[in-house]
This record gives C-alpha cells, structure tokens and sequence, in this order.
C-alpha cells in the first residue's frame, strides 16, 4: 500500500518512533490531510472516547485544518443533527476546554451517512461522501475507518467497504482499518476473525486497539526499565520474590450488559490489557522501540508463559452481589439490567502465570480484575525478595514486608518504591516499611493526553508500535483458551460483595503459595 507522497516528517524517517526518536518528544506530530470514518458512532465508546479524543486532538493543533469526520448510522439524522451530536458528547467529555473556534474548524469537516450495515447503497453514499471529502476538504484520498461494532458486525461491513472500493487505497493515499477489542472471543475466532480482515485489508493497514498501550503510564513502563541503571539488574528471579497485576473498578456493568454477560472479567481485559502489562513488565529490552522490535520480544515473553497444572487452585473467579459503593447502594451482576438471572460469567477472575525464562523461573505472575471493587487501580507491583540476612533482633523486623516498586498505570500516576527503615526515636533498632513515592501530577505540569487520543493519531500517522499484532492477540487466546474450557465446566463464579476486593477464593489462592494480594 502506498502512502502519500505528502506525509509530514516523521513518516519519512525509519525512526519517527517517538519513543526512540528524541526530536518527536520536542516536536509536535501532527497527521496530514486525511479523514476518519466511525462505524458505531452513537455507541458508548465514541460518544465518552473516541469523539471527544479527536476534538482533543484538534484542540492540540494535531489534526490538519481540512480533517473530516464520517459517522455510519442507522438514525434518521440530518447533517446538522448529527454535528450536533458531536457537539454535546465533545463538550460533555473533551479533556481539554472547549474552544469554539477549533469545534467550528472541526465543524466544518464532519459528514454524517445514514444506513445500516447491510444496506449496499449506503455504503456508496458513504464513498460518495468520501470522494466529496478528497474533493472539497483535500484528504486526498487518506481514509481510516474505526470498527467500533461488535466482532458479529465485522465482516459484513468488511465486506461492504470492500465491495464498494474503500477498503484499497489509490495510488498516492492510504486506508487504515482500526478494530477495537475484543478480538474474537478465543483462539479460534480470533483466527477466523483475522482471515477475514486479511481478505479485505493490506496487512500494514490494520490496527488493533488495546487503549492500555496508549496510556502514558504504560509507556513509561518502558523508560522505568529501560531509560534507568538502577532497575534492570534487579529486575530478575534473583531478586523478583512475585508479581501481582491488577486492574480494579470500582463501576459495575450497568448499560454494558449485551457485550458483559457471555464474555466476562477474563475475555474482557486479562486476554488483552493485563497480558500485555504482563508481557511488557517481563520482556528483554528490543532492539529498538520499533513495531518489529517491540513485538518480537512480546511475543517471546506470552510464548513462555506456563499456565498452572492445577487451575482449581491457581485460578479463582467471582461474581459481584448487591453491597455498598461508597455511601451509594448497589445491585448485584444477577439483578443488572440485561443480564441473564443465571448468569455465570464472570465479573473478577485472577490468575496465576509462570515465565518460563532463565530471567523469570520460579517467580509467579499474578493477574487479577474484577467489577466493583473497593476501588478504581491499575497497577503492577514487583514484590522482592526478604534480604538473604536482616542482623536485626527478630522482634525489630516483625513489622517490615518485602520491598517492592509499584507501577500506578492509573489513578494517581506514578510510581512508589516501598523499603524498610529505621523507626524513629526509641532505644532499640526498629525497622518499619516506608514509601518513596513519584507522582506525574506533581512532577509535570502538563497533563497526559488520553488514550484514544494517542492511539487515533498514531493510526493517522501510521505508527504501529502501540498496537498488538495478530501474534500477540493469538498467544494471549492461548493462554486463556485452556482456563475458560475449565471455567466453563464449572457452575456459579462465587458471590463477592460490592465495594470489597473480590471472592474468598482468590484469597485463597495467593495464601496457597504463602502470599497476600497487596491492597492497593
Ligand atoms: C475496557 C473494558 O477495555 O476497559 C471495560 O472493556 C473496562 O470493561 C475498561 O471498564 C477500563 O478502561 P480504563 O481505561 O478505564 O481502565
């Protein structure tokens, strides 16, 4: 597929990577002529996400002036009632202030076509649209279009874009494809699922969005380990004692409900955003931070992971009932609108995965998620070893844990190192944990961008380091496949009470290897 002869800089240089190239951090990227198409426009995720990181990213002066912006819908809307829709959603969830001089800029380019997905003449309507945007806009011919459907939805409008000449780009110009999550819901449909994008699409024209990798404290995952002397040596089974992921919410699956129930905790974030925190906690340092490079050591860490022999006692899964949040009251995941009275996805899921590497042997990695839980954390905690030797009377250490660095993905982001030190005052030697804490709210000024607005404009600049390949989306079925065989042959998830950390048997399974999962 060939790209635009008018694509700015950093497309024309092997290391426009701006987490390798140290001009990019100075500068600012900013797309070129070009549009974007939504499918699922009036949906959840476009409406909270995806519009509004867009005006975000034309607040910032990222987009070009001439940016177009296609919503695919089955409402009886005019141009305008659809402007106006966007209008409200940008106001209501943009991060940065709302300027009315950009939203008119931005106006000016948005288009609205109306069918659904099975209708062949609105997908010529939308290439008309199209062709009218390359005309009057001057995209010239650079078109991404965002799947933000359910996975039964792919093909057919695949099929259509294809059908009607959008899916392949004319000489000069690209189309991108985005998919979001999930993909497919195992091995084998996410295989079939990518045979059928393969028939429509180039190849280097398809993105896949896991939001996590566009969050810039995933990202500085990488400068932790890679920009700094002092982690690496110990980042290792010689000091690793364990390593606990977590991603926890506190929100329930209110208005979720068709794509929750069937799915669950596991499909829904461990097969994809816990795997590859997992997968970028443990890799070798790449090459370079290249697509190809990055990748390549992904996938050597989710070929590696081992999964327990006994998944009864090295997994657990849950289900939230009624209890408190806060000081609000909540339902129970039975009693959700939507949801099956007898349901038995589930809502919290952890997992024990082992690393088999000479860096990893023997150092448990363990994941965990789950809905309304105490409260809303993501992060991963690195939990050292005990010093092989504390010449310190026993009863001076009883109150000192292990040492750990703690990586705050999100809220409060940031990092924390815990250590013992010495207590204060006293006759005695009294050693107590302490915290040693950095925070980006107090050490940067700016903001951080967005997820989705990271992740659009890399598709608009077409940079793929930030989005998994299909390699890395099959190992990580891989691993789940066999855990969700064996949950599915089991009954009822247990009962957790809202606002607490999850079922007993979770509990249960860190104590098992004589651990405790950290309260985050
Ligand atoms: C999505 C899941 O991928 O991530 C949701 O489908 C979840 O169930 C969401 O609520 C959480 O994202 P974030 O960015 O708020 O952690």
């Amino acid at each position: 597929m060939s790209e635009s002869s008018t694509t700015p800089r950093h497309e024309e240089s092997p290391w426009h990577n701006p987490l390798r190239d140290p001009r990019d951090l100075r500068l600012p990227r900013i797309a070129g002529p070009c549009s974007i198409v939504i499918f699922g426009v009036t949906g959840d995720l476009s409406r909270k996400k995806l519009l509004p990181a867009i005006y975000d990213l034309a607040n910032r002066g990222l987009l070009p002036p001439s940016f177009g912006l296609t919503g695919f819908g089955r409402r009886d809307w005019t141009q305008e009632q659809f402007c106006e829709f966007v209008k409200e959603n940008v106001k209501a969830h943009c991060r940065t202030h709302f300027d009315e001089s950009t939203w008119s800029q931005l106006a000016k380019g948005i288009r609205f076509v109306q069918g659904n997905f099975e209708d062949a003449s609105a997908f010529e309507r939308l290439s008309t649209t199209v062709a009218e945007l390359d005309r009057d806009r001057g995209t010239r011919g650079n078109h991404a279009f965002y799947m933000s459907i359910p996975p039964r939805d792919f093909e057919v409008v695949s099929r259509q874009l294809a059908n009607c000449g959008l899916a392949h780009s004319p000489e000069g110009s690209w189309r991108r494809v985005i998919i979001e999550k999930p993909f497919g819901h195992d091995l084998q449909s996410a295989k079939e699922l990518d045979k059928l994008v393969a028939e429509v699409f180039d190849p280097q024209s398809v993105f896949r969005i896991d939001h996590y990798l566009g969050k810039e404290t995933v990202q500085n995952l990488l400068a932790l380990r890679f920009a700094n002397a002092m982690y690496e040596p110990i980042w290792n089974a010689n000091y690793v004692d364990h390593v606990q992921i977590t991603m926890a919410e506190d929100i329930g699956v209110a208005g979720r409900a068709g794509y929750y129930d069937g799915i669950g905790a596991a499909r829904d974030v461990i097969q994809n955003h816990l795997l590859q925190l997992l997968a970028l906690t443990a890799m070798e340092e790449p090459v370079s931070f290249s697509a190809a490079d990055l990748t390549a050591e992904k996938t050597k860490v989710l070929s590696a992971v081992r999964l327990p022999h006994d998944l009864a006692a090295h997994t657990a899964r849950g289900q939230y009932a009624a209890g408190w949040q806060g000081s609000q009251e909540v339902i129970g995941y039975l009693e959700e609108k939507g949801i099956n009275p007898h349901s038995t996805t589930e809502t919290y899921a952890a997992i024990r995965l082992d690393i088999d590497t000479r860096r990893w042997a023997g150092v448990p990695f363990y994941l965990r998620t789950g809905k309304r839980l105490g409260r809303r954390v993501t992060e991963i905690a690195v939990i050292f070893k005990r010093a092989p030797h504390l010449p310190f009377e026993s009863t001076a250490t009883q109150e000192l844990g292990k040492n750990a660095i703690v990586i705050r993905i999100q809220p409060d982001e940031g990092v924390t190192i815990r250590f013992g030190s010495k207590v204060p005052g006293g006759t005695s030697m009294e050693v107590r944990d302490v915290s040693m804490d950095f925070s980006y709210g107090r050490s940067f000024t700016e903001s951080s961008p967005e997820a989705y607005e990271r992740l659009i404009l890399d598709v608009l600049l077409g940079d793929p380091p930030l989005f998994p390949t299909t390699e890395e989306v099959n190992l990580s079925w891989k691993i789940l496949d066999p855990i969700e065989d064996f949950w599915s042959t089991l009954g009822q998830p247990q009962p957790y009470r809202a606002g607490t950390w999850g079922p007993e048997e979770a509990v249960e399974m860190l104590a098992r290897d004589g651990h405790r999962w950290r309260m985050p």
